[in-house]
């Protein structure tokens, strides 16, 4: 999605109208309902809605928490594109031309009420897919003392992908995951390519064969309308591409992954610690000796008192 910085320095239409998609579960009723929001410069859509909560109509249900693009969760389609409310100004999606904006909840997604969507199934995906790092040595991870070092080239590679928050935009936006529910979708997919090209993941021959399925990338379009909206300026699309690039490869016996990075002792734990400078141990009544070996533990109740 490409942002408007300026988006945030400039005034709004003074009063705004906001269209919302209601949807009562207990009638099974769909309507539309106008609210009319006085605004201000720096004002967000979720800013907006608080105000229609507060003032107008406490019923509309919405989700949101962190208001400020890194929980994921406040997704809506505002004027027919998927965006985060917490992160789109007023001023972007409203001009004193046509001061209205309509919102809906997402598509791809059944609806619980008003702009609040059921996120299981995506969640289901993500999960089915490890997002996460796995070594064959059990040990090496849960004695946690040790790191898989990384070049920055390494690194850059896949550091785009794990900017994703799940936020769902890009399902959202899928016109594949529209007309097949069993399609595995631009997040999982994307965190797939982050995990078969991080040197340090050794289960990429499991992961290539687990989405070597109808419901895997060959079932991608490229339409790209995932990497259009996603606002953390992710590419999904570019990483089902290159997913398939890989499959392909791999299916031919010409794919090579990078071995695995060993896990290593950081420096500082292998170097001897430098003794303490004389005048360091002189704090009257701190033994900075005993400190420097045990951590100090405040406990609770002073904390809270
Ligand atoms: S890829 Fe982008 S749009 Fe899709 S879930 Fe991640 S952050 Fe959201
Ligand atoms: S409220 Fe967290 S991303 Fe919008």
């Amino acid at each position: 999605m490409t942002f408007d910085p300026q988006a945030a320095t400039r005034t709004p239409p003074k009063k705004v109208i906001f269209r919302i998609k209601r949807y009562d579960p207990e009638k099974d009723k769909t309507w539309w309902e106008e609210y009319e929001v006085e605004t201000y410069r720096g004002m967000t859509v979720l800013d907006a809605l608080l105000k229609i909560k507060e003032e107008i109509d406490h019923t509309i249900v919405m989700r949101y928490s962190c208001r400020m693009g890194v929980c994921g969760s406040c997704g809506m389609v505002i004027n027919g594109m998927p965006r985060l409310a917490c992160q789109t100004q007023i001023s972007e999606v409203a001009s004193e031309a046509k001061p209205v904006i309509e919102l809906e909840p997402l598509k791809n997604y059944p609806v619980i009420k008003d702009l609040l969507t059921d996120f299981t199934k995506f969640f289901n995906k993500h999960r089915s897919v490890k997002p996460y790092l796995i070594r064959k040595n059990k040990e090496e991870v849960e004695k946690g003392d040790a790191e898989f070092l990384m070049t920055p080239e390494e690194h850059k590679e896949l550091y785009e992908y794990t900017l994703c928050i799940a936020c769902g935009l890009c399902y959202s936006a899928c016109p594949v995951a529209a007309s097949d529910e069993r399609f595995l979708g631009p997040q999982a997919l994307a965190y797939v390519w982050r995990y078969v090209s991080d040197p340090r993941d050794e289960a990429w021959k499991e992961r290539l064969e687990a989405v070597d399925v109808e419901e895997g990338p060959w079932s991608c379009h490229y339409a790209a309308s995932c990497s259009a909206v996603c606002p953390k300026m992710v590419d999904p699309g570019a990483a089902i591409q290159r997913l398939r690039s890989v499959l392909i490869k791999y299916k031919l016996g010409l794919f090579k992954k990078k071995t695995a990075k060993k896990a290593v002792i950081p420096k500082e734990q292998v170097k001897p610690k430098k003794p303490l400078p004389p005048e360091s141990k002189l704090v009257e009544g701190v033994d900075i000796e005993a400190l420097d070996k045990a951590p100090v533990e405040i406990p609770v109740e002073e904390l809270i008192s």
